[in-house]
């Protein structure tokens, strides 16, 4: 169902990580002690916080961005790339010793990737309740993963639920949670190593077993939980039961960034108040778009590039 153009957009703080995506392509990773040719490096606007921002945005969301930079020429880029995108930036914090974060993302012929983060100033965030209050008061959704420190997570979600307004969670990468932070949280959204982390279960190529994620999380607090299962789609679980979204079948270039743009896309979903199945729908239509493109920010679809994008397949209730 296409969402409703006409009504007030949303609006969305995200907390979280801005990186400076290195790009480095190569044939196949290499193995311990081994040396590869690599194709290609490139420098691409990345960090978890930051995608998600852009995703949200895409959408139509009025976005405002939390987080922390450095003086450097990456944190230049990286704020005006978002700028770019209609995001507020006076949530980012400029740190005067810290360089900014940078994520080795190395891309493997198949798509698949491995990236390692040097958090830098995302580290150093530190926000006062009054900058919170600030950015939160009007806002319906807060959307924070784990690239920035627990404390300043586990505070802004107190904030934000004390403002009404609701929280979204990636435990990416994946952390154990403060048992407070559980019944903060509104939706989670989880891949499958993130799932394994908190629960002990491998929902990788089963569907049930993801709702099973679904059902444990929920138990520990959460309200709406949704397991991403990469190729095979992801399974969506509320109290009212549990579906599973297959998602089409594509050649992949690279899957970084689809994690987020699907968070973006499933959150400005729920805050223009369509249901859970319809903003899975479409986050999946998203993703298979992201996976298309080579680099984080610039493979995020929009609105309109996902609505011409084919439809997935039909979901089912488990
Ligand atoms: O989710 C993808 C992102 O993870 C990359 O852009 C990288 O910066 C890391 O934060």
């Amino acid at each position: 169902m296409p969402f409703n153009m006409t009504q007030i957009s949303p609006k969305v703080v995200c907390l979280g990580s801005l990186n400076m995506d290195l790009v480095i392509q190569v044939q196949r990773a290499p193995s311990e002690g081994e040396t590869v040719q690599g194709e290609s490096i490139r420098y691409v606007p990345g960090g978890k916080g930051a995608n998600q921002a852009v995703s949200c945005a895409r959408q139509g969301a009025r976005v405002s961005m939390m987080g922390r930079v450095g003086t450097d020429h990456h944190g230049k880029v990286l704020c005006d790339a978002l700028q770019k995108d209609g995001i507020a930036i006076q949530g980012v914090q400029v740190d005067p010793e810290e360089s900014t974060g940078v994520a080795m993302v190395m891309v493997e012929e198949s798509g698949l990737n491995r990236i390692v983060v040097i958090a830098g100033a995302n580290g150093k965030l530190s926000l006062d309740e009054s900058q919170l209050v600030q950015e939160l008061s009007d806002a319906q959704f807060l959307v924070m993963q784990f690239e920035v420190p627990m404390e300043q997570v586990l505070q802004a979600a107190k904030v934000a639920r004390r403002l009404g307004c609701k929280v979204v969670l990636n435990p990416s990468p994946a952390k154990i949670l403060p048992e407070e932070l559980w019944s903060l949280v509104d939706v989670m959204i989880v891949n499958e190593t993130e799932a394994r982390f908190l629960t002990g279960l491998s929902p990788d190529t089963d569907p049930q077993v993801a709702a099973e994620v679904g059902r444990q999380l929920i138990a520990n607090g959460v309200a709406q939980v949704v397991v991403t299962l990469g190729a095979l789609g992801a399974v969506a679980t509320d109290r009212g039961g549990c579906t599973y979204h297959p998602a089409p079948q594509v050649q992949v270039v690279d899957t970084t960034a689809a994690g987020d743009t699907f968070l973006g896309v499933v959150t400005v979903g729920l805050a223009s108040n369509q249901s859970l199945t319809a903003s899975v729908d479409l986050g999946i239509r998203a993703s298979t778009l992201c996976i298309q493109t080579m680099g984080a920010q610039p493979s995020i679809p929009t609105l309109a590039q996902t609505l011409q994008s084919s439809s997935v397949p039909s979901w089912i209730s488990l």
